[in-house]
This record gives C-alpha cells, sequence and structure tokens, in this order.
C-alpha cells in the first residue's frame, strides 16, 4: 500500500473510522467494523444517496439531460430471499469466480487477476511471467521485465493477457503450456494448481431439518429485490413509467481475494436504483443516468483529475446489456493511472423482469444462461406472473427496460476518505507554523458538524458553550464540546476527523453575546451572535 494509504488506514484505526472485524480474535478477512466516526460518516454518505435520488427528487419537473419528469420511490427487501430468484436471475449458475492456489506459499488468486506476460521471440513464444494487477508486491517488477526482454531477444515483443485468456493466446501461436510457458505463482514462482470454479453466493439453511432442499442463499445483490416486487409497487404506489425504485442495503459475496481495506470485501452495502422505462426511450435514460450518477459524486467533494466515467467495449459488455459504463475513482492504494470502481450503471433491457417471469430466455441470451433440462425444457422455471407493463393511454403493453446505477456504499465511503485525506500547516497557539491533517470532507458528509469549546473552564464560558450545544443537539445536528486541552489542540483533533467548523466561546462572549466560527479549510474566523450559531451552521451546511 502507498504511504498516503497507510496514514488513512491508521487515522481509520486511530480515530474510531474503521476496524477489523472480530479484531480481538484475530479478525476475519473481508469484514469490517464500522466505529463511532465510521458509522457517522457512511449513515451521511448513505443519506445524502437516499435524499438526493429519493426523498428530495420531484417527480413533476423534468430534470437537465432527462427525457421527461419521473418517479422515485424506495423499498428494502430481504437478504434472504425464495432460492428460485437466484436460479432465474442467473447467479446460481453464473455468479462464480475461478481461482487458482500457490501450491508453496499457499497464495489464492482468482484467474482473471493474474495478468501473463508472454515474451515472443523470432522463432515463438519463449517465456511467460506472471504478475498482479493494481498490486504493489507481486506486480510488473523491474526483474520481470528484464527477463522477458531477454527472452524476447532482438525483433521480438512482450504481450499481455489475463490468465484465463492465456490458453487460447499460447494456442493460436500453436504453442503448449509447457516449460518456460507454465505461468507460476507472481508472488514466489511456486506452481499453482489447476484453475477451480468458486460461486460467490454464501450459502445458508434455512429452517430445522437443514437439508439441501432447506439451501438458501444471502443476497450478492440488493437488484433482485427490486425486480421480485415490480408488481407490487406498480399496484401500491401508483407510479407510471417511467420511473425508478431504489434501494440501500447489505450484500455479500464470498469474494475469493478480499482487498484494500473495505474496496473487496464479503459483506458490503449497496445503493441500486433499477429505473423502469419504454424499451424506445431507455438510451436517452442510460445517458441520463450515467451522467446524473458521476456529478453526484463531483458534488459531493471528488475531483475531476480523479474520477473517470469509463464506457465498456462491446467485448466487456453482460449479453443482456446494450451498455455500461463505471464511475471509477483513482485510489491511493492502486498504482499511478489506475482505477477502481465505484458504481456501475448498466442498461440491462428487459432481461431480468423476462426471467422472473419466464424462466427461460430468448435466442439472444447467453446460451450457458438457457439452462435446459434432459427434455429440452427450461431447467429453471420463472414465477409465471405478468410483470409486464400497461400503458393506459397508449393501450400499449410492454416488457419495460431497465437502466440500473449500482453504487457501493462502502466504496463511496472508502473514495470520500482518501478524497479528503490532506496534509497541510496551520499557525499553533504561538503562531508557529505546524504539520496538520486534516479531512477536508463535504460538511454533509462530516461525521461531526461542529465542535464547541469554551476557551477557559470558567468565568461562565461553559455554561455558554453547553447551551450551543444542546440547541444544536435539539435541533439534529451531530455536534461535541470539549474543555479539555489548548485550544489549538482542540482544533487539530478535530480537522482530523473533518469537523467543518468550531465555535469557541471567549471571556468576551459573556458581555457581546458572541462566538467565534472557525472554518477547518480555510481557518477563517467569524464573529457570530449566540443566538445565531444554530442557524448559521444549518445555512452553511446547506451549501
Ligand atoms: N446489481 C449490479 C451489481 O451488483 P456490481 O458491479 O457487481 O453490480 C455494484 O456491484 C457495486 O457494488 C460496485 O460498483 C461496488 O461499488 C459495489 N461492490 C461490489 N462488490 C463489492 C465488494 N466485494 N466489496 C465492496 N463493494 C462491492
Amino acid at each position: 500500500m502507498s504511504n498516503k494509504m497507510d496514514s488513512i488506514v491508521s487515522l481509520c484505526k486511530r480515530r474510531g473510522f474503521l476496524f477489523q472485524s472480530s479484531e480481538i480474535y484475530g479478525g476475519i478477512q473481508g469484514f469490517w467494523d464500522y466505529g463511532p466516526l465510521g458509522v457517522e460518516l457512511k449513515r451521511n454518505v448513505r443519506e445524502a444517496w437516499w435524499r438526493d435520488m429519493i426523498n428530495a427528487h420531484d417527480a413533476y419537473s423534468t430534470p437537465e439531460g432527462a427525457p421527461s419528469a419521473f418517479g422515485m420511490v424506495g423499498i428494502e427487501a430481504s437478504i434472504i430471499m425464495h432460492p428460485q430468484v437466484w436460479k432465474c436471475s442467473g447467479h446460481y449458475d453464473l455468479f462464480h469466480d475461478f481461482m487458482v492456489d500457490c501450491k508453496e506459499c499457499k497464495s489464492r488468486f482468482r484467474v482473471d487477476h493474474i495478468q501473463v506476460a508472454l515474451a515472443s521471440s523470432t522463432s515463438g513464444p519463449a517465456r511467460c511471467e506472471t504478475y498482479i494487477h493494481n498490486s504493489d508486491e507481486a506486480g510488473y517488477s523491474g526483474s520481470k521485465k528484464k527477463r522477458l526482454e531477454k527472452a524476447a531477444g532482438e525483433g521480438g515483443s512482450v504481450s499481455e493477457v489475463s490468465l484465463d485468456r492465456y490458453p487460447a493466446v499460447l494456442a493460436e501461436h500453436g504453442a503448449d503450456v509447457a516449460g518456460d510457458l507454465i505461468p507460476r505463482c507472481p508472488v514466489c514462482t511456486g506452481e499453482l494448481t489447476a484453475p477451480r470454479e468458486f460461486n460467490l453466493m454464501f450459502k445458508t439453511i434455512v429452517g430445522a431439518l437443514g437439508t439441501e432442499e432447506d439451501a438458501a442463499f444471502l443476497r450478492p445483490e440488493t437488484a433482485q429485490g427490486i425486480f421480485v416486487n415490480f408488481k407490487n409497487v406498480l399496484d401500491s404506489a401508483r407510479v407510471k413509467i417511467p420511473f425508478g425504485i431504489g434501494q440501500i442495503g447489505k450484500s455479500f459475496r464470498n469474494e475469493i481475494t478480499p482487498r484494500n481495506f473495505t474496496f473487496r470485501s464479503r459483506e458490503f452495502e449497496q445503493m441500486e436504483i433499477e429505473f423502469f422505462c419504454h424499451p424506445e426511450t431507455s438510451q436517452h435514460w442510460y445517458k441520463y443516468w450515467r451522467d446524473r450518477r458521476m456529478k453526484w459524486y463531483k458534488e459531493l467533494g471528488l475531483s475531476e483529475e480523479r474520477l473517470i466515467l469509463r464506457e465498456h467495449d462491446k467485448a466487456e459488455l453482460s449479453h443482456y446489456s446494450t451498455g455500461t459504463a463505471d464511475v471509477e475513482y483513482a485510489f491511493p492504494f492502486l498504482p499511478e493511472g489506475e482505477y477502481g470502481e465505484l458504481e456501475g450503471i448498466a442498461h440491462r433491457g428487459d432481461f431480468d423482469l423476462r426471467s422472473h417471469m419466464e424462466g427461460k430466455l430468448d435466442e439472444k441470451s447467453d446460451p450457458l444462461v438457457l439452462q435446459l433440462d434432459a427434455d429440452g425444457n427450461p431447467k429453471w422455471k420463472g414465477s409465471g406472473k405478468d410483470l409486464q407493463y400497461f400503458d393506459d393511454q397508449t393501450r400499449e403493453r410492454f416488457t419495460p427496460h431497465v437502466i440500473e446505477p449500482s453504487a457501493g456504499a462502502d466504496r463511496a465511503t472508502l473514495a470520500f476518505l482518501c478524497e479528503a485525506y490532506t496534509e497541510d500547516e496551520a499557525p499553533d497557539d504561538q503562531g508557529n507554523l505546524q504539520k496538520r491533517t486534516l479531512l477536508k470532507l463535504n460538511p454533509r458528509l462530516a461525521p461531526v458538524k461542529a465542535a464547541i469549546f469554551p476557551l477557559i473552564k470558567k468565568e461562565g464560558l461553559p455554561e455558554v458553550a453547553l447551551g450551543i450545544y444542546r440547541e444544536m443537539k435539539s435541533a439534529g445536528l451531530n455536534v461535541v464540546y470539549s474543555q479539555q486541552g489548548a485550544i489549538g489542540r482542540r482544533y487539530r483533533q478535530q480537522d482530523e476527523i473533518g469537523t467543518p467548523w468550531c465555535i469557541t466561546i471567549d471571556v468576551d462572549s459573556v458581555t457581546d453575546g458572541a462566538v467565534t466560527i472557525r472554518d477547518r479549510d480555510t481557518l477563517e474566523q467569524t464573529r457570530v451572535p449566540v443566538s445565531e450559531v444554530t442557524s448559521e451552521i444549518q445555512r452553511r451546511l446547506r451549501g
């Protein structure tokens, strides 16, 4: 990990943002606990999403870039659903990764994470080296490069391919996977096992009998809870197409290689929208959501330079998708120039509603999804329910197309933390410049909105300060009070957790009824009457 990432991880532990799950027992890989400040930060991320996407949405005006006005509602579905849901969604058959293990150092890798660099000399493939994308420890090092250049020799070349495609690439050259062409462990060059398939869904048992028939799964995405409730929402909420259903909730994936702090976890939270529209306008809606979601991250503080919107090329698209774009962020744990996915915006066509209706897919579908039994009938039957939409104005009946902006709450929280982490210099109590660490979080996301400090512990200052503290608490603002230590130290403690404003009560406050608000980023100090402090902080929070 980079130095910056090490500093962020250590701040998160030291100040109570994030802890390793079950740490006192040595921890459990891929699971994380949010501490007192982390829980506030992540709640603020979720609330910003829910408010901006659902509650504050105006269903009667057309937002910029949208084809028309539209409605937005929310749901909260259960984590364990009928097992048939996962058969019809394709997760039961298709939601797997291939993994390989190193027989010597016991490292485990996802096959598609291992890159093979192949040196071809003028007489054909000569040598390969393996490395892991985005890895400091097992990346594409100087020594690997040198060995390849030597093997390629004059007139030769080096090409790179993912391990899952490597056998096919070698075959194109008419070569076998043998000798110097055998991919070895990227960490220790030990021998690798053959790839093994691994379903990512966590299995559990529902009920007392505990037989295979009672097997169920923890949901690997929140999306399916929305699809199976499409008709319920349509019938109960009186929404008309186009409209979206949003949901925030936990998802679980038994990731083979959880890593990079919370970036790839086994238990994580998603914030997903399934937006239902007419097939003819679906491309417009796809573009609208893609651009709107990108804007959301920028408005909440992610910088343009570290954020990209990457359209998938044709080879990357799922068989049912006519467009997918990822919002990606240059996390500090990634090598320079690499980005990690924050959110995917996918055009899913009518794939999900149709598979929950029919349990089978048409000839366009991927043959792997079309599971047939021995008699040639679809193996997984759909619900048989009519999940079509009837437009009572045009008298048209159709299966809506779906645009899915699917974000990770933990990844967004991590990105906001990484972006906010700053080291600069600020004057101490004596006016000398000192190094300071601060989180420049957007005030909407900051765990603590203001800290209230009486300059000294006497002369009636604590009473005034506690009065302000209680008034702000009653207004629903998460504020803290502290009368301990030098004022400069108290400011620094708050800067480090991203508190946007510190309110200082000094001896003059008792007579002039005013206090000082100090801004975390600009260090600007403003005098404000005590009676207006709460409304001033609320005004600043609205931006
Ligand atoms: N319904 C579509 C879907 O689930 P996805 O790309 O697999 O799509 C959507 O997941 C988002 O969920 C990702 O962009 C990421 O932010 C988050 N996510 C997925 N797997 C994750 C993991 N193992 N740990 C943390 N977040 C994850």
